[in-house]
């Protein structure tokens, strides 16, 4: 039976570019939606940005832009990765959209209706400086337990406490050092602990949907009975949730109140239905019956979890109590880490998405080891450099690919192309099929890992019938060979091959741009392939051409070497003017005239050169620079520059950076690369300071 199914992953905050994070989540929920169509399933599948919230507002403030010109820079570049991942949403929105603004107020206005929203007056820490209250992550002060200082305003990085921002001691805004006010304010909030909230959220957090699946894995749920009291040791408390914020805000206004907003996770959630109602629109699809209350769309959202309490309670309540429909399935994930640490840009850890992509690695290979860690639970995984590349290379490269080209070179050199089998082929489409079965079974019920090894363990298979059978040594003395033989070579060519037309299926949801290239290219199949296509075997063959590359050591090199010191902040005709700064943080930086002593290239870097600088310490230094795209070695040698002398060390890979050459580049580097390293004038001396 065909399903109408809605997907959705989480809408990523609009103030910065995507990490590996959010790519993991895409890729995940984009081989599930992938998996469901080869099935002939309709699957709408929306995202948007998450236009909203403090941070956002005070971000474009620091740069003197609209929040909404903030949104829209970084919705401009999303297009890039999610064409380079192959990541096929239907749509992409977002939350400051008239259609979020519209859905959002008219759900306010039912869960009014049903008696669920109530305003009360509360005291909250107010920067008194900025004429804002401050979120708790704008508030640091002294841990209340262990006294650590500069702690955030809801918990302790040093000893885990929790508390509320008015315990901390001797608080601060972090946004003016200004000591905050206690200051009282309406807020509305939402009656989460009402009996029929709870009692709904205990029905639905541990009910079943139409398709025959829990609403949450096990792990989720035994976080949701924690919160909804049903485990032995917790007492149901839903705290009421304060769903309003004051100006300043960026954010809905909430209706008949002024000066009130919603609160950023508010209107987020809404934004998937506001995403699915503009692709509707597109499309001329008729949103209210696609998403009717008695419906039969199925409605499933992927998140990573850390956002599992809005998704499993706030979202299916406000669903259900302003008479909408509530979701099927919430598919939760793990963080993915890198080299087994979180990620953190300003520790230089993580990797860069759009680095990956630039530096020419293929996109598919991340899919592939993605897939290959991914399972339908909570865990985190990660992405260990060496591992990727033994993956990829052993199991795509060596096991899949390989079968292809192994037994295509016969078909087109002695048999023009043709393909025939030998005898009766119903046993080996129904091999096929009882191999393919299990993968798709696995990849909807996201074992995505699973899926790898079964579709990895039928190529094992068909590699060993091809070696068993020695096709070669027929191919050898082909002139010899008399007609069972030649039969024979044909016969095991083609099994191989349609053993590789089934693995490009099983494959195809994981690898959606390979399997359109063996499609087209080989096979001259209709494009993209569905599980029903396992049935039927190849009759011929156009000329095998390559079809994938093996990671090399210089890949990984290049994408985990250090970024380059610019802060990523490139706006489409130059860079915005840094935070102010005072005279004393300038003098913090001692920069000093260095005269190059030598300068050559670095062995295995595409982008460094070394230096040997006189700073006029009576010893030289050395520095690495980013500038070989720009210079030739010799022609900096002798020459006088600038340098930051007083940086930290940096360790490279090629050895210590005692410092930073200075050089202009453009904000995007990667339309105009240009790099001009700076000259004093004549006379300048090594060692002498800029000031
Ligand atoms: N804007 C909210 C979501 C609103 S949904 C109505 C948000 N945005 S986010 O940009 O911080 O995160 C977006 C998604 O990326 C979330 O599902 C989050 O769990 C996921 N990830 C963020 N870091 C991640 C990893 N390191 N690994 C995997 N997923 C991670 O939260
Ligand atoms: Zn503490």
């Amino acid at each position: 039976m065909s399903r109408t199914i809605f997907v959705t992953t989480a809408l990523p905050y609009a103030n910065g570019s995507f990490h590996i994070g959010h790519i993991m989540e895409y890729i995940q929920a984009d081989i599930w939606v992938r998996t469901m169509r080869m099935s002939g399933h309709t699957v709408h599948f929306v995202c948007a940005d998450d236009a909203h919230g403090a941070p956002i507002m005070l971000k474009a403030e620091s740069e003197g832009i609209s929040p909404r010109e903030l949104v829209k820079r970084y919705a401009a570049e999303r297009p890039q990765y999610l064409n380079g991942f192959h990541i096929e949403f239907d749509h992409w929105h977002s939350t400051s959209s008239p259609e979020n603004i519209e859905l959002s107020q008219s759900i306010y206005k039912d869960l009014k209706e049903s008696g669920l929203i109530y305003s009360k007056t509360i005291e909250q820490f107010f920067d008194p400086v900025k004429g804002m209250f401050l979120p708790d992550r704008y508030i640091k002060g002294q841990c209340p337990h262990c006294k650590a200082q500069d702690q955030y305003g809801d918990s302790c990085e040093s000893c885990s406490a929790v508390y509320r921002p008015t315990e901390l001691i001797d608080p601060y805004s972090t946004l003016t050092n200004a000591t905050p006010i206690l200051k009282s304010s309406e807020h509305f909030f939402f009656r989460l602990s009402d009996p029929r909230c709870v009692e709904f959220l205990r029905k639905w957090t541990n009910g079943q949907s139409s398709n025959g699946m829990s609403h949450l894995q096990p792990e989720v749920l035994a976080k949701t009975r924690e919160w909804l009291g049903e485990s032995q040791d917790s007492e149901a408390s839903l705290n009421d949730w304060d769903i309003s914020r004051d100006e300043p805000y960026y954010g809905i206004p909430i209706p008949d109140a002024p000066g009130k907003y919603f609160y950023v996770w508010l209107d987020a959630p809404v934004g998937y239905l506001a995403s699915l109602k503009a692709y509707c629109k597109k499309q001329g699809i008729d949103y209210d019956d696609l998403m009717d209350v008695n419906g039969s769309t199925e409605q499933i959202h992927f998140i990573g979890k850390d956002i599992v309490y809005f998704h499993a309670l706030f979202w299916p309540a406000m669903l259900k109590f302003s008479g909408r429909k509530t979701p099927d399935n919430l598919h939760v994930h793990g963080f993915i880490t890198v080299s087994g640490e979180k990620m953190s840009k300003s520790r230089g850890t993580g990797i860069s998405p759009i680095k990956y992509l630039d530096i020419g690695m293929n996109a598919e290979w991340m899919r592939y080891y993605i897939a290959a860690k991914l399972n339908a639970s909570v865990e985190d995984i990660d992405f260990n450099p060496d591992d990727f590349m033994t993956r990829v290379n052993s199991d795509l490269v060596g096991k899949y690919v390989n079968i292809a080209s192994r037994a295509a070179g016969f078909i087109s050199k002695h048999f023009n192309g043709q393909l025939a089998y030998v005898g009766n082929t119903d046993a080996l489409i129904t091999a096929q099929k009882d191999a393919a079965e299990p993968v798709r079974k696995a990849f909807e019920a996201r074992e995505y890992g699973r899926a790898i090894r079964l579709a990895m363990s039928y190529a094992d298979t068909v590699n060993q019938a091809f070696d068993n059978a020695k096709p070669w040594l027929i191919a050898k003395d082909i002139k010899q060979a008399n007609h069972e033989q030649k039969a024979q070579l044909q016969d095991i060519c083609s099994r191989a091959l349609a053993g590789f037309k089934a693995l490009t299926i099983m494959l195809a949801p994981v690898l959606p741009n390979l399997a359109n290239t063996v499609a087209n290219n080989l096979f001259s199949d209709e494009t993209p392939y569905k599980w029903s296509d396992i049935s039927s075997l190849p009759q011929q063959i156009q000329p095998f051409k390559h079809l994938m590359k093996r990671v090399e050591p210089t890949h990984l090199d290049a994408l985990l070497e250090a970024p380059e010191e610019d802060n990523n902040q490139a706006l489409p005709g130059g860079e915005a003017i840094a935070e102010t700064i005072d005279i004393k943080d300038f003098m913090k930086i001692d920069l000093r005239v260095a005269r190059i002593i030598n300068c050559e290239h670095v062995e295995g870097s595409d982008k460094l050169l070394r230096l040997v600088l006189d700073v006029g310490e009576g010893k030289t230094r050395q520095v690495f620079s980013g500038i070989k795209s720009s210079y030739e070695p010799k022609d900096l040698i002798n020459k006088l520059t600038v340098v930051v002398a007083n940086l930290a060390p940096r360790k490279m890979r090629f050895g210590i950076s005692e410092g930073m050459v200075l050089a202009a580049s453009h904000a995007n580097e990667k339309n105009n690369p240009g790099l001009y390293i700076l000259e004093p004038w004549p006379g300048a001396e090594p060692g002498l300071r800029i000031t």
